[in-house]
């Protein structure tokens, strides 16, 4: 069987999710795509932290080693920060290589010119795992807009903030001890200014415009606050009133232009978000003929984002098969042996 030949940039929290997911849905992919799936590079910054997870992967901290591999598909980027990683992507484009991308950071500066450079190379771009961890907001989204124009999108797109927010209020934690469990946890960035400052959901905010309205906010004139100003006095006294605070990011078409806000808010139990709690993110989608779609979800994790970085493998790699819905023989119990279903 040929196989698809990968490349993995980052072996931290994603890049291991990623590599687990690849060995434990190995059958489930070959089915799909026809070929074997087979990480043959591991790229990462401090070589001596890492061993090998298999004699036959390249773990290297030398990107030329992987860009070089004599057989490489698809480049998966789990790496922090902006620099190298556009570069390293660039060269992967240019390689005729398909990208898949989970850093939102990177992402939200260079985006546009890496779908430019990715177009003009015929290769295809995957970035599901850039906003809302496990969430497929991006694919329902892109499918949305084949008719339907997009007028608004509002989210809480930080599982970090909102797992800490979650934990000052339910278990009175103060917030440095919410924010170390959810580094524990493998939610927040290795610098979590991005997450309680709010950048992190910026970043995912200026993504989805890009995506929803075809232009970005204007970073300057967007409002962009964290949580880290709130105190366990106050989570208590609005929690004591009926009210949770939720850090949301809202964009929104106007006559202006689009206007882009990322701050924590005040809401009641009539509130969608009131009951999104944890480390899960939600997502609003307003559409001119659909109206209103909500989804919920995981949004940080190893699992959610490696769910999310999978299926853009999937989706870019059925792309080219010859058809598009190969049938596939369902796992688990006949159909005549179940009665009805307990939900
Ligand atoms: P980690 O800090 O756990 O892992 C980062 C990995 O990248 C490490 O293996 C590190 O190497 C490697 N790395 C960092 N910089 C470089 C570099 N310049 N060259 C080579 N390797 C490098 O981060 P996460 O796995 O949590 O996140 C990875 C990316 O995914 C980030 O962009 C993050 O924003 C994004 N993301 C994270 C989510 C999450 O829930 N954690 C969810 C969605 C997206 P070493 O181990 O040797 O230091
Ligand atoms: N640090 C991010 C968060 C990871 O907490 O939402 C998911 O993008």
């Amino acid at each position: 069987m040929s196989a698809i030949h990968i490349a993995l940039l980052g072996y931290g929290t994603v890049g291991k999710g990623v590599y687990q997911t690849v060995q434990s849905h190995q059958k489930k992919l070959q089915a799909l795509l026809g070929k074997e799936v087979k990480i043959v590079g591991i790229l990462v910054k401090n070589i001596n932290k890492h061993t090998k997870p298999d004699e036959d992967v390249l773990l290297t901290d030398d990107f030329e080693k992987i860009i070089t591999l004599d057989q490489l598909d698809v480049v998966i980027d789990a790496i922090v920060g902006t620099d190298p990683c556009f570069t390293y992507l660039q060269q992967a484009i240019k390689r005729g290589c398909h990208v898949i991308t989970a850093n939102k950071e990177m992402f939200a500066h260079h985006g546009g010119q890496l779908k430019q450079l990715a177009s003009e190379n015929g290769v295809s771009l995957g970035f599901e795992a850039t906003v809302a961890g496990g969430i497929p907001v991006i694919q329902t989204i892109k499918q949305l807009l084949n008719v339907n124009n997009v007028d608004k999108v509002q989210g809480i797109l930080n599982g970090t903030s909102n797992f800490i927010l979650t934990k000052m209020r339910e278990e009175n934690l103060p917030f440095a001890s919410a924010l170390k469990l959810a580094q524990e946890k493998g939610y927040a960035e290795a610098d979590p200014t991005n997450d309680v400052d709010g950048y992190d959901a910026f970043y995912k905010a200026v993504i989805l415009s890009e995506l929803a309205f075809g232009e970005a906010p204007n970073w300057d004139e967007s409002i962009r606050e964290g949580i880290r100003g709130i105190t366990p006095e106050q989570v208590e006294i609005f929690s004591s009133l009926g009210f949770r605070f939720k850090h949301v990011a809202s964009i929104e078409r106007t006559v202006s232009g689009i206007q882009c806000t990322v701050k924590p808010v005040l809401v009641n139990v009539q509130h969608p978000f009131y009951h999104v709690e944890g480390v899960q993110n939600a997502v609003s989608i307003d559409g001119d003929i659909v109206g209103n779609i909500s989804l919920q979800g995981p949004g940080a994790g190893m699992l959610p984002t490696a769910s999310a970085v999978i299926e853009d493998l999937a989706h870019i790699n059925r792309k080219n098969l010859p058809e598009a819905f190969p049938k596939q023989k369902p796992e688990g119990n006949d159909a005549s042996t179940l009665s009805f279903w307990a939900i």
